[in-house]
């Protein structure tokens, strides 16, 4: 039966609107710093493989399902899943699965906003034109001296938190279309000058051949690549579900998805063709972690003709880009506490700022006071400080498992009535995704699991 709820915090204008949301939502600090450094890390050309195949045959198929969720239930991701188990007639246990998604949301933010916060600080570094003519040994003491001063990362977290509650405070529509449609192209055109740049290095096809050229990798790789997918497209926590909650009803839903992966995925690959070259031509090591974008980009800023304006501009842009992410992030929990606690979302994004900045201070800290401070949890994960232990957790760990459940309540437990109507596609395509969603997701998500805790070995 078709549906005629209609949501309490409005709707996209348009499609176009909502396409530049979700793809704002979904590049961000994941394609441009987080993708580079654990393809790096996790030995290229077949992470890289894997990280795309996960794209297509699960992240497309569960951004459609959690689309298709959000706009039948019309509401935060807790209240969609608690009306949708009930008029399926399943379990009102079904509400964890939003749940869940505003933990993850919380710890992500938490943490994304201290990395974000270094993207801001390297505006006014670039500008400065402190990386002009600068050294490979030059770059990394200025890497080092930011994240070793924890007073310099509070204070840039603090900024990224009070920019992302502004604007999830005045509601996440206004502005954002504004943004993204400026954002993205001229993101894009300034990835394309590091390429050209990357190019001259006389170590291009080197890069490339890492990114590409198949190797090998571990059973913890292919968990990290799935869990990227998932993170990089915004996936498993409802930041998608609730965005689809505002689509108007006859909106292709199909159309849309592969628009936002296709986007998303290109800015990824992009910054890795421009990061790599880089590296080999500066004798630097792929696998240095989470600081590669800060140690190699300025380099390429400090040596190309107009380098600091160009520099500066790319800075801006990564920071717009984590801020548009970033408001995803908290926008379940916000529609959560406006439609049951009443609050006004102003009230509603303060305690939740407040909650998020202080669970930052312990990812502010990793990369100084804290950076000695490692544990281990068998079968899953050796040696990880704070910052590393819930990157580890949310995106490895319960975006996978959100979408594995998204996979199920979509796939097995709401009637085909419902998901057809809801999808609204041609008979061919939903049969597709209906398999991929139903058993090739799940299937994946259970195997990739198993490997890393040694049940399976692949
Ligand atoms: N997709 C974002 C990125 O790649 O930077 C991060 C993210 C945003 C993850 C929103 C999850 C989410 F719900």
């Amino acid at each position: 039966m078709t549906s005629t709820r209609k949501s309490i915090h409005g709707q996209w204008s348009n499609r176009i609107v909502f396409i530049l949301a979700a793809t704002g939502s979904a590049v961000g600090l994941g394609n441009i710093w987080k993708f580079p450094y654990i393809a790096g890390e996790n030995g290229g050309g077949t992470f890289v493989l894997v990280y795309l195949v996960c794209i297509a045959l699960i992240g497309i198929p569960i951004m459609m399902a959690e689309t298709m969720i959000g706009r039948r239930g019309r509401q935060s991701p807790i209240n969609t899943m608690s009306t949708l188990a009930r008029e399926e007639g399943r379990s009102p246990g079904w509400v964890m699965l939003g749940w869940m998604g505003v933990v993850a949301g919380f710890l992500i933010l938490s943490y994304y906003s201290v990395i974000a916060g270094w993207a801001l600080s390297y505006v006014f570094r670039t500008g400065s034109g402190a990386f002009l003519g600068v050294t490979t040994d030059g770059v990394n003491h200025i890497f080092t001296e930011l994240v070793t001063d924890p007073e310099r990362l509070l204070a840039w977290h603090t900024i990224f938190m009070v920019m992302t509650m502004i604007v999830v405070a005045r509601g996440v529509k206004h502005g954002l279309e504004k943004a993204v449609r400026f954002l993205m192209p001229a993101l894009l055109a300034l990835l394309l000058m590091t390429v050209a740049y990357s190019m001259t290095t006389g170590h291009f096809m080197e890069g490339v051949e890492f990114l590409f050229t198949p190797g090998t990798i571990s059973g913890q790789g292919v968990l990290i690549a799935m869990g990227h997918a998932f993170f990089t497209l915004s996936l498993g926590m409802g930041a998608i579900m609730v965005y689809g909650s505002y689509l108007p009803r006859h909106t292709s839903i199909t159309q849309a998805s592969i628009i936002i992966a296709i986007a998303d995925t290109g800015v990824a690959l992009l910054a890795g063709m421009a990061i790599f070259p880089i590296v080999f031509a500066n004798g630097l090591e792929p696998g240095v972690g989470p600081g590669l974008i800060f140690k190699t980009l300025p380099i390429a800023f400090g040596h190309m003709e107009a380098g600091t304006m160009i520099g500066t501009a790319f800075f801006i842009l990564l920071s717009f880009a984590a801020w548009t992410s970033a408001i995803s992030l908290i926008e379940p929990a916000v529609a959560w506490l406006v439609e049951n606690r009443g609050m006004n979302r102003i009230y509603a994004s303060v305690w939740i700022g407040i909650f998020t900045w202080v669970l930052g201070i312990g990812s502010v800290l990793s990369f100084n006071l804290w950076s000695e401070h490692t544990w281990s949890v068998p079968f899953l994960f050796e040696n990880k400080n704070f910052f590393d232990t819930l990157d580890f957790i949310t995106a490895n760990l319960m975006l996978p498992l959100g979408g594995l459940f998204i996979a199920i309540f979509a796939a097995w437990l709401m009637s085909e009535n419902s998901t057809r109507d809801e999808l609204n596609t041609n008979k061919f395509i939903f049969r597709i995704w209906h398999f991929l969603v139903k058993y090739i997701t799940p299937i994946a998500v259970i195997i990739v699991f198993l490997n890393v805790i040694g049940v399976i070995s692949l």
